[in-house]
């Protein structure tokens, strides 16, 4: 099947991916009532097309936090993605950077910032508070010399929320020789995967984390460590702890609700991502797409408001920017693009998204993508 849309991403990832990790990256915690929201509550969103405008030129570059966006579209932080591709995170920014879209790299990838920076273009970098604050430190300063230009911290996550297609995969909790022969016959029985992740994508240790976690060889080892690690006690105040390692543009990620959004600009925060881990954590609470109106209007004019959770198409990037984001982030659209097929497939998927934004400008009359606003809507529908 050649892809058309992200939806047919999925389905070629399904196929080559081996189900611990086709699961991992499309389920979302509990009964997905989150996950689901993020789609449909953007779908039900009206575009308001207007017609016969001259519509030749169109401007969808967007720059913010001193990085230049050809279209307001973000690679989101995507953990393991090493495991769904070869060197996946390289692929991946390989694939953003010659689209012109900054590619954010999870601390619990597969490969480091090392790695990913010799590709050309040093990532924006994704971190948890980490209990370990010495490690986490040293980790800062790693990256900071690599020149990563932006430090996402994700502060949704002082918890892990319970994913239950994890379980019932085998990715979490199944252990003892029954879970390594299902781990063995999932990759065994697809062989595309087994080639190039399993025998050439090697090493598959989480790069940024690897150096805390000793005497592991397993990717879950590495998972494990992480989860003990997670920081229930994170406070804003520990902004201030991280800006002392961290001198460069902080965003933070997993907000969903304007007195918190207050809060971040109060901390000093430069950016923040409207955002419920894409339905993976809190099951229940509202879409993002609904969260951000009401941030944008609360913060927008002090500090970046960004969005993800639920963009599949580039219609959705117009719904997004026209409700007050600077720019969105996708996370299971690149990941199911790296999963079907490597950089190719991403950078294809890019272009999707291009020329869907393209039509959505041009049929709704807007020529520049910044000045997307609430005029595009039909809020009546
Ligand atoms: C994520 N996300 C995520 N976020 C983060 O801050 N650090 C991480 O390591 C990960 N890992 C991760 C893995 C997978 C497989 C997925 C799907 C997501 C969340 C991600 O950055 C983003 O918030 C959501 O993916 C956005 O929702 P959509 O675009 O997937 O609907």
């Amino acid at each position: 099947m050649r892809a058309a849309s992200v939806s047919d991403y999925r389905e070629l990832a399904r196929r080559r991916l081996p189900r611990i990790f086709f699961e991992y990256i499309d389920g979302g915690s509990y009964a997905e009532a989150t996950l689901a929201r993020n789609v449909d509550d953007l779908e039900a969103i009206a575009l308001r097309q207007r017609v016969m405008r001259d519509m030749s030129k169109l401007d969808m570059g967007v720059e913010s936090l001193g990085q230049a966006f050809a279209m307001p579209v973000g690679l989101a932080p995507v953990g393991m993605a090493g495991m769904y591709a070869r060197r996946g995170e390289t692929q991946a920014a390989r694939a953003a950077a010659e689209a012109g879209l900054p590619f954010c790299l999870s601390a619990m990838g597969v490969c480091d910032a090392a790695e990913v920076a010799a590709t050309g273009a040093p990532p924006w970098f994704q971190l948890y508070m980490l209990k370990d604050r010495g490690y986490m430190r040293e980790l800062l300063g790693r990256v900071k010399a690599l020149g990563c230009p932006v430090l996402v911290f994700t502060v949704d996550l002082p918890i892990p929320g319970a994913r239950y297609r994890d379980v019932r995969s085998g990715f979490t909790g199944s252990s003892g020789v029954s879970g390594a022969l299902n781990t063995a016959w999932d990759g065994i029985t697809h062989p595309a995967w087994l080639w190039d992740v399993g025998l050439h994508g090697r090493p598959h240790s989480l790069g940024s984390v690897a150096g805390a976690v000793q005497g592991s060889r397993r990717v879950t080892d590495f998972l494990s460590w992480v989860a003990r690690n997670f920081d229930r006690t994170v406070t804003w105040k520990d902004l201030d702890w991280v800006r002392e390692t961290w001198d460069g543009p902080i965003v933070v990620k997993g907000v969903l609700d304007p007195a918190d959004a207050k809060d971040a600009v109060k901390a000093g925060a430069q950016g923040l991502v409207v955002s419920n881990h894409g339905g993976r954590q809190l099951d229940g609470v509202r879409s993002s797409i609904s969260a951000l109106p009401r941030i944008a209007d609360a913060v927008g004019a002090d500090l970046e408001v960004y969005m993800d959770g639920g963009i599949r198409s580039g219609l959705d990037v117009l719904k997004a920017m026209a409700l007050g984001a600077k720019a969105c982030f996708i996370g299971r659209a690149w990941a199911y693009a790296l999963g079907a097929g490597g950089q190719a497939q991403v950078a294809r998927m890019l272009g999707t998204l291009r020329s869907e934004l393209a039509v959505a400008m041009v049929l709704t009359g807007c020529a520049n993508v910044r000045d997307a606003g609430r005029e595009l809507l039909d809020l009546e529908a």
